[in-house]
């Protein structure tokens, strides 16, 4: 089989190496993709969001399946425009991925159909969301109601803070038209979990848990990121939370959201009330998918091919029964602007090390050398018996890699060992 990833990150290279392992695959395409997917796909220049070159590409090549890895492609409705082609592809409908691409959109859908979440309002204008904010209690949770790339959500202590985000996002339109609605809700305690399910329109099947850190520094602490690690262990929820998950927010919605397809990854907050759901993702989550899929026993093909066939209802996935962690390396500066072309050295060595995936995100290959080329650079991703054999191992090798200005937290993981 010929397959197209549609993305550039490490959650793409993950999606790549998996596939990779399949005996039915023949060719692999990555549009755009980066350094380390090159080794195992053919590189195509189209970027991720060119809808339109995408499905002339695929069919011109006669791609027997395309995976779509980023929400912009989604929202913008590529799934729409494969299978109106014909052409077999997984990732929901622009329709369907509105519970992503629209906060407002997600949190009445929440509502309808009674899955536990934060009581919330919507406002439309300045006026009614200083209005909510008058009645509002403290912490309070401010999000803009389109696509942000994890810049959209404020959680504001006090109420100058809140009013000051509402002016940004509103008044000064900082995020664009994403910030032209707002969502104003209440603030969750708990920890957090990234819940994923593969959904084929008529039924799904849950992917183990895992735990994404998504600020900056050490301790949770500095601004927000894309994700600065991650790690998969079976304890992250416990059996009844995982029920609860599963009975009281993943089923309900894909009953209400008929036939939505591709993956659905739920972001928790394992609240003292039970599990709440603070988000929905219309797609795999980064850094998840590379702790996830290192698990994961049965081939991603396979996978894929009972989406699009729908017939998943007939597979039993199978798991590692291990731990797996990734440690992101990212350019010091980050998530400020960085400076790219940092010459990567040590890729070679960390390959012989056994259990280690070095998924690449931020990466360029020229000439039979690797560069930077972004923010986040690497993702050290490593298995191991359990969660801090896993995350020694990802640490060595972490240390192993070198480029200018490297830099990583030293904290991953941490709150799994203490389950
Ligand atoms: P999101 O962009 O919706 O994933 O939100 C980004 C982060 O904000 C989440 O990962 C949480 O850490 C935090 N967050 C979002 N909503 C809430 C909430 N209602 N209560 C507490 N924290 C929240
Ligand atoms: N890990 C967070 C995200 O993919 O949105």
């Amino acid at each position: 089989m010929k397959v197209l990833v549609v993305g550039s990150g490490g959650r793409e290279h993950a999606v790549v190496d998996a596939l990779a392992q399949s005996s039915r695959i023949s060719k692999i395409f990555a549009a755009p993709g980066n350094g380390g997917i090159a080794e195992q796909a053919e590189l195509v220049a189209i970027s991720a969001d060119d809808i339109e070159r995408l499905a002339s590409f695929a069919r011109e090549q006669r791609v027997d399946l395309t995976f779509v890895g980023p929400e912009v492609p989604l929202s913008k409705g590529i799934v729409d425009v494969f299978i109106g082609h014909g052409m077999p592809v997984i990732g929901p409908t622009a329709d369907q991925a509105r519970l992503e691409s629209s906060k407002s959109f997600a949190k009445r859908f929440f509502e309808t159909n009674q899955i536990p979440t934060a009581a919330f309002s919507e406002c439309s204008t300045p006026a009614k969301a200083y209005h909510v904010l008058e009645r509002s209690k403290y912490p309070v949770v401010i999000k803009a109601d389109g696509l942000a790339a994890g810049k959209g959500v404020v959680i504001a202590q006090r109420p100058d803070e809140a009013r000051d985000a509402i002016k940004l996002l509103m008044e000064a339109k900082s995020l664009g038209e994403a910030g032209a609605k707002l969502v104003i809700e209440e603030f969750l305690a708990g920890e957090e979990a990234s819940f994923h399910v593969f959904a084929d329109g008529a039924t799904f099947q849950p992917m183990v848990a895992a735990q994404d850190h998504k600020r900056r520094f050490d301790g949770d602490s500095g601004p927000n990121t894309g994700g600065m690690g991650a790690y998969s262990i079976d304890t992250i929820l416990s059996i009844a939370q995982h029920d609860a998950v599963v009975n009281r927010i993943i089923r309900p919605t894909l009953q209400a959201a008929r036939s939505y397809s591709g993956i659905l990854y739920a972001g928790l907050m394992l609240t003292s009330d039970g599990p709440k759901l603070l988000e929905y993702n219309a797609r795999f989550g980064d850094p998840e998918t590379q702790v996830i899929l290192f698990r994961l026993k049965t081939d991603l093909l396979d996978v894929f091919t009972d989406i699009v066939e729908h017939r998943l209802a007939a597979r039993q996935l199978e798991w590692r029964n291990e731990a797996a962690a990734t440690v992101v390396l990212v350019a010091r500066e980050y998530p400020g602007r960085v400076e790219s072309g940092k010459e990567i050295t040590g890729l070679n060595e960390a390959k012989r090390i056994e259990g280690v995936k070095v998924y690449h995100a931020g990466t360029r290959s020229e000439g039979g050398r690797i560069y930077t080329n972004g923010g986040r650079v690497l993702n050290v991703t490593a298995r191991g018996a359990t969660l801090a054999q896993a995350l020694e191992k990802a640490y060595f090798v972490a240390q192993m890699i070198e480029f200018d200005g490297k830099d990583y937290r030293r904290d991953i993981g941490k709150k799994g060992l203490a389950k």
